[in-house]
């Protein structure tokens, strides 16, 4: 992959994730890159029957299974299950363009989490809506009904969010969910990060259909395993929906590849049967040996103290994380500056990095030595 080098504060975050893709040391993007668990290389190991099977079998059938088996492994058993309901794609982004295009029609203004990764508002935008930002603090505490604009036609909330790991409780999402019934408001959820975070594993569908509210959930097998990016994204929408969700669909996809469904069914079994303990542990001890190696650092801070998603903020009062950014692309190491994933203010940003620890141990200490020794430089 090849592009043209853009300016740190002008890029888009894939932009900066495509320059660190070859780099010694990538932490940039939120793609699971780590090792292969033991039980995870049994099933690399075992391709070929795996290959032989979605080959083999009715297609409707494998992938209702590889669906009801990721999203019950994730606590959701409530999902909606009639015709068209779940949609298999090959990536969220792509999800979220189909959702992006199902809107435009009948949406002017989505209220927009803030802050959230870049791709989701510039994908909104790309389709004519216009974007009012909504603070995670709203979303977690405050008045929803003052704070939510009477224009907003769709709310989308990424939960636990990218960058923050902030996760939408459930009394909360209830909350959410009756203002958007009262006010005929789509709600929209991005949970890629979901398996990180039991937190993020009640069941969301079960809240959405007690309220009755109109509903689109992203979900996503794309964060979680090292499978080369071979994952599906799902777009799982309400029966009152009423947008033309199956037909857009229908204008880009005709589904997505079986052996990719088999392969992300025996993962989630995998995650069930404890990978998913596995990769937790894992995660908090990448961001451990983060946390310990910066520890001391005059002014460094970690802001997100309870987050278990697999992206770490890192706080660094001393130098604009953009510039930051460019002193490490030098050791070839690379991280994301914190400015556009604040679509709305991105100076709010400035003052962190983020730090990607689906990664390898080594891969993490080798960046977080890179990252110290540059910061008392
Ligand atoms: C919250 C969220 N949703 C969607 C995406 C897009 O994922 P993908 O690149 O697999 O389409 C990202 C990318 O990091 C993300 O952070």
């Amino acid at each position: 992959m090849t592009t043209s080098t853009p300016g740190t504060t002008e890029a888009n975050l894939t932009q900066l994730e495509y320059l660190a893709l070859n780099a010694t040391v990538n932490v940039a993007d939120g793609h699971a890159r780590q090792e292969l668990t033991e039980t995870q290389k049994r099933i690399i190991d075992d391709l070929p029957t795996l290959f032989a099977k979605a080959a083999g079998e009715p297609l409707e059938e494998l992938e209702r299974s590889a669906q009801q088996t990721f999203l019950t492994t994730f606590g959701q058993h409530r999902y909606p299950t009639g015709p068209d309901r779940v949609l298999s794609c090959y990536a969220s982004s792509v999800a979220m363009e189909i959702l992006a295009r199902s809107l435009a029609g009948t949406v002017t203004t989505v209220g927009l989490i803030h802050p959230t990764f870049d791709n989701i508002p510039d994908i909104l935008r790309g389709m004519g809506l216009r974007l009012t930002p909504i603070e995670e603090s709203l979303l977690a505490g405050g008045d929803l009904d003052a704070g939510v604009p009477p224009e907003v036609g769709a709310l989308f909330i990424t939960t636990p969010n990218n960058p923050t790991g902030t996760v939408l409780a459930e009394d909360r999402l209830r909350l959410v969910a009756r203002l958007c019934r009262e006010r005929d408001i789509v709600l929209c959820l991005d949970t890629s990060f979901r398996g990180f975070d039991y937190r993020a594993q009640y069941d969301h569908y079960a809240v959405l259909e007690a309220v009755g509210c109109r509903y689109v959930v992203i979900e996503d097998s794309g964060k979680l395993w090292p499978t080369l990016d071979l994952k599906v994204g799902m777009l799982v929408s309400s029966e009152n929906v009423g947008l033309p969700v199956p037909e857009v669909y229908s204008d880009i996809l005709l589904g997505v590849s079986p052996f990719i469904l088999a392969l992300v069914e025996r993962f989630a079994r995998d995650a069930a049967d404890g990978g998913l303990d596995e990769l937790h542990e894992h995660i908090a001890g990448n961001r451990r040996v983060l946390r310990e190696t910066l520890a001391g650092i005059p002014g460094v801070s970690f802001p997100d103290e309870d987050s278990r998603v697999s992206v770490e903020r890192v706080a660094i009062p001393r130098s604009s994380g953009s510039q930051l950014f460019e002193r490490l692309q030098r050791q070839n190491v690379y991280v994301l500056p914190g400015r556009q994933f604040h679509w709305a203010d991105p100076e709010r940003g400035e003052d962190t990095i983020r730090v990607a620890l689906a990664r390898s141990r080594g891969t993490v200490a080798a960046a977080a030595a890179e990252l110290r020794s540059v910061l008392l430089g």
